[in-house]
């Protein structure tokens, strides 16, 4: 699904976020930063702007990994990658979340962005990142999540009924983002999402929510 709408998947982050979704990976970045991580490892990078916002900001980290199992997403980060000249120190490698392709404790952070949603086993997934993460380095996830009461009636209408019309419009395959609308309303809300973060061995987590709650970060420290 992500290789149909590779060309197309920047595009319509922006204009069905209202541009929103840039400042919600800022704020990723910033969390990351904190710590000031060497050996980073963004996970589903998709086409790359997660890792290409760490390289900017962690000047001092000369190991990011991205890593996606979709190559046609890979090959858009490789595109801007030359184009811009941005994120030298960026490697985009194809490996699957599931069976992650990486030594035991071999990165400070990990980050996932809208990706954990996507995962077919996610406690594998997190079980995965657990592994690859050094004793007391942390996840950071950015995902959807479940919008305040108040909000929800407005928010369901607008995943449901505007969002895959106008998605279908920008990439040409709405039925990709019928499945992004039903994945986002059955994804889990901040506290059952840390108690799944928990059962796969990380010692401690916390989650800010953004923009009414439908977008959460969860910290985790292995
Ligand atoms: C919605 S995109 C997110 C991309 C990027 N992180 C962002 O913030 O825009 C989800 C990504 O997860 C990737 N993905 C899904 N399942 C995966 C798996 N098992 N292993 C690696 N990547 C996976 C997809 O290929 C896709 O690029």
């Amino acid at each position: 699904m992500f290789a149909r709408i590779a060309g197309r998947y920047d595009l319509a982050n922006r204009l069905l976020s209202g541009g929103m979704d840039l400042w919600w990976r800022r704020q990723l970045v910033r969390a990351v930063d904190r710590h000031t991580p060497r050996d980073v490892l963004d996970l589903a990078t998709g086409s790359g702007d997660v890792a290409f916002a760490l390289s900017d900001k962690l000047f001092y980290s000369n190991n990011i990994v991205g890593m996606d199992f979709c190559q046609p997403m890979l090959d858009e980060a490789g595109f801007k990658q030359q184009a811009t000249g941005l994120g030298a120190n960026i490697s985009f490698q194809q490996g699957d979340g599931l069976n992650l392709p990486l030594t035991d404790a071999s990165f400070d952070a990990v980050t996932i962005s809208f990706g954990l949603r996507n995962m077919a086993d996610r406690h594998r997934c997190l079980s995965e990142i657990r592994r690859v993460l050094r004793p007391g380095g942390r996840l950071y996830v950015l995902e959807f999540s479940q919008p305040q009461p108040w909000f929800r009636p407005l928010y369901l209408f607008y995943l449901r009924h505007i969002l895959p019309s106008v998605a279908g419009l920008v990439t040409g395959d709405k039925s990709a983002y019928v499945y992004l609308n039903e994945t986002i309303e059955q994804f889990p809300d901040r506290a059952a999402l840390g108690r799944e973060i928990i059962a796969a061995g990380f010692s401690s987590v916390r989650a800010n929510g953004m923009t009414f709650g439908i977008v959460a970060l969860h910290e985790a420290v292995a």
